[in-house]
């Protein structure tokens, strides 16, 4: 029986208010207090006293803020804002990617096996993508004899890796035999692996993870924003929306749509993401009283050029201890 953990959320929603099914207090969009059921009582009997403001007990009102049709949202007073907490480079790459109005192609989301610190772990690790991804070294859409970099925001709690598609041709994988490469492997459909230029730099993958629970990721043609839902201390819930532009072509569409195979529960790469951090957390579970080595790369928490480098996991690490008080 799955637990209650495991159940989904709703991927969107739709309304004009927000009631309490409780007891039927119904507040407005902003958060404001508008209907409590029975005020006055019933008869001149029960209700609230006339000196009584439950107004002032409102929820917490979320802040939003939006950045290129992306809408961030936190509870704390103390966030400073959306621009500071990403820095210039990050909100670059922000809107290098969202460069139209979006048109949502689809949505699914899956359950990892594993706290949600571990997945934002796996996806600021660019070290592991070329050694646990054999599609993505297979294929040749990410290797580490492509050329590309880190960026790493100040709080370290942001970053970007990117992949451009030239590639030296080099066999330093299959040289030293590793199992990500797949020599004499061919695709059924090799236009699944066909791709356009569409943001003219010759960047193939930016993957981008901002800290705590925001993904947005470009594989080719492949965009989606990844939502990171803790569901419990071992469970994850992983929310996908994959987009194109609303002025996209026919046959980008169908491209974005043929590229998506890539991603997801059952993705050609994302399949090993979904999988690898309940590794991890059943490794850790085992040795509890153990520490991490975070080394690769050095120890510092900077922008990098090369991706055998750790920099964004300790960048990530660093921004949760500094929310943690640590
Ligand atoms: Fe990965």
């Amino acid at each position: 029986m799955p637990s209650r953990t495991d159940v989904p959320t709703a991927a969107r929603y739709s309304a004009s208010k927000i009631v309490c099914v409780y007891h039927n207090w119904t507040y407005d969009l902003e958060g404001n207090l508008t209907g409590v059921a029975f005020r006055r009582g019933l008869g001149g009997q029960g209700g609230l006293p006339e000196d009584c403001r439950p107004e002032t007990q409102a929820p917490r009102k979320l802040r939003v803020e939006t950045l290129a049709g992306l809408v961030f949202g936190t509870l704390s007073t103390a966030t400073p804002p959306l621009e500071t907490y990403l820095g210039a480079e990050i909100i670059q790459r922000i809107r290098r990617v969202m460069r139209a109005p979006v048109k949502v192609l689809g949505s699914y989301s899956q359950i990892v096996p594993s706290n949600w610190k571990l997945y934002l772990e796996n996806v600021k690790d660019t070290y592991h993508a070329s050694l646990l991804h054999t599609f993505f070294t297979t294929f040749r859409l990410a290797r580490m004899t492509q050329t590309g970099g880190v960026i790493i925001n100040d709080n370290g709690g942001a970053h970007a890796s990117l992949t451009m598609v030239a590639d030296s041709g080099g066999r330093e994988y299959e040289q030293a035999g590793m199992r990500a490469a797949n020599e004499g492997l061919r695709l059924e459909a090799p236009e699944l692996l066909e791709s356009v230029d569409e943001f003219g730099d010759g960047c193939g993958l930016q993957i981008l993870a901002v800290f705590p629970s925001f993904v947005l990721q470009q594989i080719r043609n492949s965009l989606a924003v990844r939502r990171i839902v803790p569901k419990g201390l071992e469970s994850t819930e992983l929310v996908w929306t994959a987009f194109g532009f609303e002025d996209d072509s026919p046959e980008l569409t169908q491209m974005r749509l043929r590229q998506a195979n890539l991603i997801g529960p059952a993705g050609y790469v994302s399949m090993e993401d979904g999988a690898a951090p309940g590794f991890v957390q059943r490794g850790s579970r085992a040795a509890p009283e153990l520490l991490s080595v975070v080394e690769m790369g050095g120890s510092e928490i900077v922008s990098c050029q090369s991706k055998v480098s750790e920099a964004a996991v300790r960048g990530m690490w660093h921004a949760w201890r500094q929310q943690m008080g640590l």
